[in-house]
């Protein structure tokens, strides 16, 4: 979603800045804009509809843009469409206060109100425009930049990540934050302000991450930290621990198929250092839960969205089998106001790559408020699900970039079956079945690369189905929550209708649509449930159904009827939705890929959804 940067230092602030928030496009933006405070200390501003390309050809020449301080945005559209005039920065009508806004304003139209009353005006459709002029009008009652936000702060209702630049006080930045990701760059002799530290860590990994209501003047090369109360905070200094080849491309022409060909190195990552050979268990200190507390353990909730609830789905079903532990699956955006259950010994898990997901975040809050230990599984330190659950475990990724989801995906998924050792060996199962079951986790990043290696192949099957207009994704136990993965991967990058079904649904409802038109591609892998899904599939051959099959190596039988067949390796059953979600990552790459379509910025996407 939107993204902030801001520099403050001795350097040119403008190609620090723009270049800031090319590296936030990845995060899904139609707009862009700066302000430099220039060399006869005014603010200037910029912004244009569209992509930063827009905006850069529209600059007038470097020495007008030239300046030590600046502000810049990337807008992705709330309240008013992506135009000019809603981009951001938005300035305060008198002209004295320019800001950028990550976050959604509750009660705008309340202070709106108030504010006309007062004479200020409004010219653009935006939340953020209020606060502009919100702290225009407490400047002139406390004539500092710093507590004018303060006292505005106490007035707004809503979430906000917001850097502001004053014409009366044009040799600082102020920023602050509540319920939006902030962060301060410290470099040398240079302060950033940004919404994501990659947009800073070319010039620097020493940074601080803004808590809710926290306030950074930066001025005079150094800086302070309030807050709302006007308390003195001492933050602490945090090093980046990733490095910018993390986010470059390499040699791969987009970012989602390097992450893609990184699973065999992030599913290690997720488990590495973390198994406990002796014992034939795991260890997840991140819990921060004694082994007494997990074996009281009576029932789980896991809350999420989007591919990571896909992930909770695949947990529950690898949780359910090894720990016989109930576990149930919730969006997080109806967990948030459906006067949730939460019996007690119950554990509530997270899941978001972001971390700043805003729907996991409130039912983050909502199961908090109740009583019950939340814990986080996300891929993104000192977030704000990281830093406000009880405890948790870090999936270990690396930066994902590609707006869908497909490296976090598989990592989550790892995590969630270490879960389930740990509970499973306190409660259901051996030392030989938890040994056996880890030794096939250890041989899952192998098997991962040998179905990459099918990449032609794949591409070659998507150039069959590139043309449809919708797809039918079909799976059955462990693997349905992969169908349904499949399908949101298909939609979300290459625009075609798909959908995920568990493939015996199919009869009931979904078998109308098929005919000579529909790509139907189906998980049948050698389990207990294969000679059932079969079944299925000669369901779909009969109404001349384009079958493309994930099959078992070695499985001849399906080949008789499919159009195209897919093999993956062997694995244990519940292990096996980390193989089989590949060839459906690679497949809507490629349809995405050769339908033309820009597959890293999917239109309409963000990469953190962090409004309601
Ligand atoms: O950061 P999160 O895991 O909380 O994000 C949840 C969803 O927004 C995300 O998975 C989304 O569905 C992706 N675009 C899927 O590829």
């Amino acid at each position: 979603m939107c993204g902030i940067v801001g520099y403050i230092g001795k350097r040119n602030a403008t190609p620090i800045i723009i270049e800031g928030i090319k590296r936030l496009e990845y995060r899904g933006y139609d707009s862009a804009g700066i302000a430099i405070i220039n060399k006869d200390k005014k603010i200037s501003v910029f912004k244009e509809k569209g992509k930063i390309i827009e905006l850069e050809r529209a600059l007038p020449k470097p020495s007008e843009t030239a300046g030590n301080i600046g502000i810049a945005h990337t807008r992705w559209a709330t309240h008013g469409e992506p135009n000019q005039a809603n981009a951001h920065p938005h300035t305060s009508s008198n002209n004295r206060i320019t800001l950028v806004h990550n976050g959604i304003i509750e009660n705008y139209k309340n202070l709106k109100s108030k504010l006309e009353k007062s004479g200020y005006t409004f010219s653009s459709e935006t939340d953020s425009e209020i606060f502009a002029n919100l702290i225009d009008f407490f400047l002139d009652k406390t004539n500092s930049l710093t507590e004018a936000v303060r006292e505005s702060m106490k007035l707004v209702e809503g979430t906000y990540g917001i850097a502001v630049l004053s014409n009366d006080s044009p040799d600082q930045i102020v920023a602050f934050r509540k319920g939006s990701p902030l962060i301060l760059g410290i470099g040398d002799d240079e302060f950033f302000v940004c919404s994501d530290v990659s947009a800073i860590i070319i010039h620097t990994k020493k940074v601080i991450y803004l808590q809710d209501n926290e306030i950074v003047t930066i001025k005079n090369n150094t800086f302070e930290i309030t807050n709302v109360h006007n308390e003195n905070i001492k933050a602490k200094v945090s090093i980046v621990d990733w490095d910018v080849s993390s986010i470059d491309k390499g040699d791969f022409p987009h970012f989602m198929l390097k992450e893609i060909f990184e699973q065999p190195t992030t599913v290690k990552n997720a488990f590495r250092g973390r198994i406990v050979e002796k014992l034939s268990t795991v260890r997840l200190g991140g819990l921060n839960m004694t082994g007494e507390e997990l074996r009281k353990v009576q029932k789980i909730q896991i809350i999420a969205c989007g591919t990571s609830w896909h992930a909770a789905l695949i947990g529950k079903n690898i949780i359910e089998h090894l720990a016989r532990i109930p576990v149930e699956v919730e969006y997080a955006s109806e967990y948030r106001y459906k006067n949730p259950i939460i019996p007690i010994e119950t554990l509530v898990f997270v899941i978001s790559q972001s971390g700043e997901t805003a729907d996991s975040l409130a039912a983050l809050r909502e199961a908090q408020a109740r009583g019950a230990r939340v814990l986080g599984i996300t891929n993104t330190i000192g977030s704000t699900i990281a830093r406000e659950s009880d405890g948790g475990v870090y999936i270990h990724a690396g930066t994902e970039i590609g707006v869908a989801s497909t490296k976090a995906f598989t990592s989550q998924v790892t995590i969630l079956s270490l879960l389930a050792v740990l509970l499973g060996r306190m409660k259901n199962i051996s030392p030989v079945y938890g040994m056996e079951f880890i030794k096939e986790l250890h041989r899952i990043p192998d098997k991962i690369q040998r179905i990459l290696d099918k990449n032609d192949e794949i591409e070659k099957i998507a150039e069959t189905i590139k043309d449809s207009h919708n797809a039918l994704y079909l799976g059955r136990g462990v693997n349905f929550p992969v169908a349904l993965e499949g399908a949101l991967k298909l939609k979300e990058i290459s625009y075609l209708h798909a959908e995920g079904y568990p493939a015996a649904e199919m009869k009931h409802g979904p078998i109308a649509l098929i005919d000579e038109n529909m790509p139907v591609i189906s998980i049948a892998l050698k389990d207990v449930i294969y000679e059932k899904i079969i079944s299925n599939l000669q369901e779909v051959k009969a109404r001349n159904g384009r079958l493309i099959t994930i099959a078992t190596e070695g499985d001849n039988v399906v080949k008789s009827f499919s159009e195209n067949v897919i093999y993956i390796p062997e694995t244990v059953p519940i292990l096996q939705p980390l193989l089989s979600v590949i060839p459906m990552q690679l497949l809507a790459y490629h349809v995405a890929n050769l339908r033309g379509l820009d597959v890293d910025q999917p239109r309409n996407l963000a990469k953190s959804v962090t409004v309601e």
